[in-house]
């Protein structure tokens, strides 16, 4: 099926973030939009509301185990077959539990698989369509919290700083060719994924996403969402380690 629109992937389509990302794509322009999640029923749901939004989107839903690896490269390249899509944003994640996970090494194999091998494993497999097209941008969704790791949250950190690596490596493999790779680094943002913790001064999903468009719109390497956390995280980056290791953070 090939139509004029801008087609998007979106991976982990029922982020809160992911949503609010289509919605303005679909109201920017008429897209063709490919969601991808676990949940058939509830990204289903999402379709509906979101042509409801747009009568000119085209909205097709597709649900996979996003550790079954055969089942990501077989929908993978029939989608590729059809069409090597313009955006792909993989978006997928959990907050793990830190606590849990220094108790639990099932915890931790499960925080570093969600948040750090089933985006990369989206991720290489459209990286080698757009590499085949040289066209197309993929976008990822790391964190602040891959920038440093901290006794707070290293377990997603460490998976979401292999995001950050792996991000890299994209950008050098692609350097000097049409492919485009996008990182981008939310700071705390009020979703359902940080329902459980004091929302103050937590960024909207809403504003996230208009960050995470531009950013894609741009082609830039690195989005920090909102921009200010590009600035703090440079900050903790470079702290040394003896002032570093006296923050409760
Ligand atoms: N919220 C923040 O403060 C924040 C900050 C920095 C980075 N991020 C990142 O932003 C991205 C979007 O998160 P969000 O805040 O929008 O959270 P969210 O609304 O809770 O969305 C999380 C997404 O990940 C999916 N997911 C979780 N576990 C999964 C699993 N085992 N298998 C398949 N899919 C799974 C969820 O699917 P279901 O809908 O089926 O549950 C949902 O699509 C994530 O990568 C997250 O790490 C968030």
């Amino acid at each position: 099926m090939t139509t004029n629109k801008k087609q998007i992937v979106i991976v982990g389509a029922t982020s809160a973030i992911a949503e609010q990302c289509a919605r303005i794509w679909i109201k920017e322009a008429p897209t063709e939009l490919i969601l991808i999640a676990r949940d058939a029923k509830k990204t289903e749901a999402l379709a509906i509301d979101l042509r409801l939004r747009s009568t000119e989107a085209s909205v097709r839903v597709f649900a996979v185990d996003f550790f079954d690896i055969v089942a990501i490269a077989t929908l993978i390249d029939k989608l590729c077959a059809e069409r090597c899509p313009d955006i792909v944003l993989i978006a997928h994640g959990s907050l793990s539990d830190q606590a849990q996970c220094q108790q639990d090494l099932v915890a931790v194999c499960e925080a570093l698989e969600i948040n750090g091998m089933s985006p990369a494993l989206f991720a290489e497999g459209f990286a080698g369509h757009m590499a085949k097209h040289n066209a197309g941008t993929l976008a990822l969704i790391g964190s602040v919290a891959g920038d440093r790791g901290r006794k707070s949250n290293y377990i997603y950190g460490a998976a979401k700083g292999l995001i950050t690596r792996y991000a890299q490596g994209l950008q050098h493999r692609f350097a000097g060719t049409n492919v485009k790779v996008v990182l981008i680094k939310p700071g705390p943002t009020a979703t359902p994924m940080t329902a459980h913790l004091p929302q103050q001064g937590f960024a909207s999903a809403v504003t996230v996403a208009s960050y995470i468009v531009k950013g894609i719109q741009q082609g830039k390497a690195v989005v920090y969402a909102p921009g200010k956390w590009a600035l703090i995280m440079m900050i903790i980056r470079h702290l040394p380690t003896f002032v570093f290791n006296k923050l409760n953070i």
